[in-house]
């Protein structure tokens, strides 16, 4: 499915002020990213879609750095990064047109290659800007993510397995970990479910708000294809050195 960067980014920057307290399995993943880094101390580190910091804060606690680039689509993002560090360098604008001219020790990225309509086409990209024996650690989702979603509306975006990301991985990078994992959450009605998707920014999925009545039958179908009221995550955590 083609995403519209203009809707990615207008839903993106609505959800800045909610994300943190709705996005728990983009926490999780997160968290599971910095565990799998190798220990290293990184003279320059660029953090891609930082939105409001979630991964930022978590890493800038357990490695040590030197220099901090954090790029987002969306420029009030800035506001939340300056809250977390002092001395950094924010990029604005898509991570696939970075407007600047040195190489990194680690490029790092939580919840947004997933966004990418092309994923080898983008790591081809982001090469020259790793340092020799650079490392690229990103999260990602499988095609299980939101399945529950994509059943019921057709909406998806084009994940890739962890064996398509190997593959594409393989070409230029050592692989250190290459993982998935699966997180169900329950809610409590289906509405809770379309608010937890805005206030997480995944309904850039969508270009325009559902009307009333398409509320209604999404709800009312979700209520009987899943009565559990599941949604299922599957994140995947990738780390790999550049060859
Ligand atoms: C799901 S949020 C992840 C936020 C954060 N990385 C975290 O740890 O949870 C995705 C972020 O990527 C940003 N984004 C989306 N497309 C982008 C692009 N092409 N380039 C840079 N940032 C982008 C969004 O604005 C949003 O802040």
């Amino acid at each position: 499915m083609y995403t519209d960067p203009k809707t990615v980014k207008n839903q993106f920057k609505k959800s800045l002020d909610t994300y943190e307290k709705y996005a728990v399995v983009q926490s999780l993943a997160a968290e599971k990213l910095i565990d799998a880094l190798p220990e290293e101390n990184y003279s320059s580190i660029l953090e891609l879609g930082c939105g409001s910091g979630l991964l930022t804060k978590k890493l800038v606690q357990k490695i040590s750095f030197q220099k901090y680039y954090a790029n987002d689509i969306v420029d009030k993002s800035k506001v939340y990064i300056d809250k977390i560090l002092n001395d950094y360098t924010f990029l604005g604008g898509s991570a696939l047109r970075l407007n600047v001219n040195r190489q990194f020790n680690l490029i790092i990225s939580n919840a947004l290659f997933q966004w990418f309509d092309n994923l080898e086409k983008s790591l081809e990209y982001f090469k020259p800007y790793l340092a020799k024996d650079g490392t690229l650690a990103f999260t990602t989702f499988a095609p299980d993510n939101y399945k529950e979603i994509r059943t019921l509306t057709g909406l998806s975006l084009e994940y890739k397995s962890v064996n398509e990301i190997k593959k594409i991985l393989e070409k230029n990078f050592e692989i250190l970990t290459l993982e998935s994992f699966e997180y169900t959450m329950h809610f409590k009605n289906p509405l809770e479910v379309l608010v937890h998707m805005k206030n997480t920014g995944v309904n850039a999925l969508c270009s325009k708000p559902l009307s009333v009545k398409e509320v209604k039958v999404f709800c009312d179908r979700y209520k009987e294809t899943y009565p559990d009221l599941s949604l299922t995550y599957s994140p995947i955590i990738a780390v790999a050195k550049l060859k």
